[in-house]
């Protein structure tokens, strides 16, 4: 079976509506973790413009490790006390990052990431389980239009396991 994707088109917020519709019609019946996150990351990455890395870290009970992703290939591990996705995870809350280089304890995995966005997922009773990585090679690429349209993308994830 193929998959069709549809050009997103209109505001950011039409656009982000759109790429969660296909995002649903993607995982709807399937709820392996990881052929769910190979999916999203590979349709967040090709619908969306000017992103370097689209990816999955899952907590693995000690540390982040990587998932599926799009891009070139990154760090395998993550302290949770490093990085914007260590940030993510620990503080539950969305890292939307303008300019890594300003990040205290930023690892470049791709030195072409200028910003980034993790958003952290947090299972139904409250467990770490991940979190989803989205980077840019330019900086402040993304706005709060972006963070709320791949928040909705990450909870369709976890709706979806
Ligand atoms: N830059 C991230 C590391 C992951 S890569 O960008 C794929 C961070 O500081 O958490």
């Amino acid at each position: 079976m193929s998959f069709a994707t549809f050009a997103l088109t209109g505001s950011v917020p039409e656009r982000y509506a759109q790429l969660l519709a296909q995002a649903r019609a993607l995982l709807h019946g399937e709820h392996d973790p990881i052929a769910n996150a190979a999916n999203l990351s590979a349709l967040v990455y090709h619908a969306l413009p000017e992103l370097n890395w689209v990816g999955f870290y899952f907590f693995d009970g000690t540390e982040l490790v990587v998932g599926p992703f799009q891009g070139l290939p990154a760090c395998v591990r993550i302290p949770l006390a490093k990085g914007v996705c260590g940030a993510a995870a620990t503080t539950r809350q969305t890292q939307r990052v303008e300019d890594v280089e300003a990040f205290p304890g930023h690892i470049a995995c791709d030195s072409a990431s200028k910003s980034e966005l993790v958003v952290p997922l947090v299972g139904a009773d409250g467990e770490l389980i991940g979190v989803f990585d989205i980077d840019s090679p330019l900086l402040s690429r993304f706005s709060v239009d972006d963070q709320e349209g791949l928040e909705n993308i990450a909870r369709a994830y976890l709706e979806s396991l």
